[in-house]
């Protein structure tokens, strides 16, 4: 089986599937849990989401809104340069689109706060594009997958695990094999206590081959 239907199958047995956001699958949705999951763990997430859907139910009742009161429904979340950006990038997409988010990943990208991984995820989950996804969880997936040393900050290694991650992205169930990879990296493949044990991708993984796993992605050089 390929390393995508290793993954889906582990997804379709193990997988989180009921998340507010995987549920009635928009643009708009999914792009404001990609944004408040950046830098917050899922279980943080999901009461601020629903809070925010309330209040925002879609980008035009966001882009008219003070930026404030964004801000009062993102605080606690930390990180408010998110908020601010989404504030932002919700007024553009009323003004430059229509309200209507754009399907090109290249437009996306040129909104603020959404860098290629986030316009990737976006057009992966909400309409099933085989587009690549590479966030923090997904670049450590891939180094222990693939074995690789070095640093993945430095602009090679960037390119190669771009260059992977395409390569291993599947062009059936994408979103799903997206959720998977992410679920994947946050909660078997850990960066301190991997549970290669349970993990559907261990039979090819380099480092698991190696031993490994706890030293991989390598640490930033000093
Ligand atoms: N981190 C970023 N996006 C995520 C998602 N959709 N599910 C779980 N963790 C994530």
């Amino acid at each position: 089986m390929s390393f995508a239907d290793q993954l889906l199958a582990w997804f379709d047995c193990h997988g989180r599937h009921d998340l507010p956001w995987q549920v009635d699958k928009t643009a708009y949705r999914v792009w404001v849990s990609e944004v408040m999951l950046q830098q917050t763990q899922v279980s943080t997430v999901v009461a601020y989401f629903q809070r925010f859907m309330q209040r925002f139910p879609d980008v035009g009742s966001l882009a008219r809104a003070d930026t404030d009161e964004v801000l009062h429904y993102w605080s606690g979340l930390g990180y408010y340069a998110r908020a601010r950006n989404l504030h932002k990038a919700a007024k553009r997409i009323v003004a430059d689109y229509a309200g209507e988010f754009p399907k090109q990943r290249e437009q996306l990208e040129a909104l603020p706060g959404i860098g290629r991984s986030t316009a990737a995820a976006i057009l992966a989950i909400t309409y099933g594009q085989r587009e690549a996804i590479l966030d923090g969880n997904v670049k450590r997936v891939l180094c222990r997958q693939a074995g690789i040393e070095a640093w993945p900050g430095e602009t090679t290694v960037l390119k190669q695990l771009w260059t992977l991650a395409e390569r291993l992205t599947p062009s059936q169930r994408v979103s799903d094999y997206t959720q998977a990879i992410m679920d994947l990296g946050a909660t078997v493949c850990t960066r301190t206590k991997p549970q290669c044990e349970i993990c559907p991708v261990a039979q090819s993984c380099a480092a698991r081959s190696q031993n490994k796993q706890q030293s991989l992605p390598a640490r930033r050089p000093s």
